[in-house]
């Protein structure tokens, strides 16, 4: 139809080709995702954070620990070996916003879950080289003296909610006495808090008594990192469609 001569001495006429070729290239990327129910295969264990893992998840941002971890293991050999299964789309799905992150400084954290004891976290949290010499990580000490501020924790839970993380409404009206009954597993509260967050750890994560503190909120955080889906049942062949 067209000469090549034409299109490369007509600048208008090639911008529009360009457009042309370039346009239908992005509807036939694009276009799928408006059929498709979801874009993120839904698997079996995913969660909800209990409030007080929510809790160590903003402290985990506020410090900026996403600066040196990441949370997303690729799906190369190496990757799967050192830090377990691939990443899957839906275990950052109640992720606002994911930590999936790309610097690794210190090792990824996807799966660091019961990986170690509490002790060790505290441990390591209050002074890295304590336990790893050639540490370069900060030490966050002041968690260990820093009481927990959760008295806004329900808002916190609608607001995720408005983005669409299905906490129901006896999730929101227990939010508070959740997130103290997660570290005490003597209070009456804490069988309703089992039944709300399936598989949810319920201990003392900080090892010292009385109120709940920041350390407490990370490490529950850290300890839930990676251990919802179950992978000695999860096949990734049999969920693809
Ligand atoms: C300056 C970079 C840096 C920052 C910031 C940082 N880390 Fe680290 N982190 C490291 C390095 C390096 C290591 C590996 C050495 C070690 O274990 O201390 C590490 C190791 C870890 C480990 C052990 C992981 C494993 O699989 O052995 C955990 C857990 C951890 N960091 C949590 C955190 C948390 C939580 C924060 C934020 C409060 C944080 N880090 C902030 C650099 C950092």
């Amino acid at each position: 139809m067209f000469s090549h001569k034409k299109v490369e001495t007509n600048s208008i006429l090639m911008t529009v080709l360009i457009l042309l070729v370039v346009s239908i290239g992005g509807i036939v990327e694009i276009a799928p995702l408006f059929y498709l129910e979801s874009t993120i295969e839904k698997v079996e264990g995913m969660r909800p954070y209990s409030p007080l893992e929510l809790k160590g998840r903003n402290i985990y941002i506020r410090e900026g620990c996403y600066n040196c971890h990441s949370q997303m293991i690729r799906p190369f050999r190496d990757e799967v070996e050192r830090y377990g299964h691939y990443s899957l789309a839906a275990e950052s799905m109640y992720d606002h916003p994911f930590q999936w992150g790309s610097k690794r400084t210190g090792p990824d954290l996807a799966r660091v879950g019961k990986r170690y004891s509490d002790n060790w976290h505290r441990e390591h949290l209050i002074d890295p080289r304590a336990v790893v010499p050639e540490s370069v990580m900060p030490g966050y000490a002041f968690m260990l003296e820093t009481e927990l501020s959760y008295a806004d924790i329900e808002d916190h839970l609608v607001a995720n909610v408005r983005v669409g993380v299905p906490y129901d409404d006896e999730m929101l009206a227990n939010a508070m006495a959740d997130l103290e009954a997660q570290v005490d597993p003597d209070s009456d509260q804490a069988e309703g808090l089992a039944a709300r967050y399936g598989g949810v750890q319920i201990r003392n994560f900080d090892g010292q008594p009385g109120k709940p503190t920041e350390m407490d909120a990370l490490i529950s955080y850290l300890q839930v990192l990676g251990t919802m889906v179950d992978f000695s049942v999860y096949k990734a062949e049999e969920n693809l469609r």
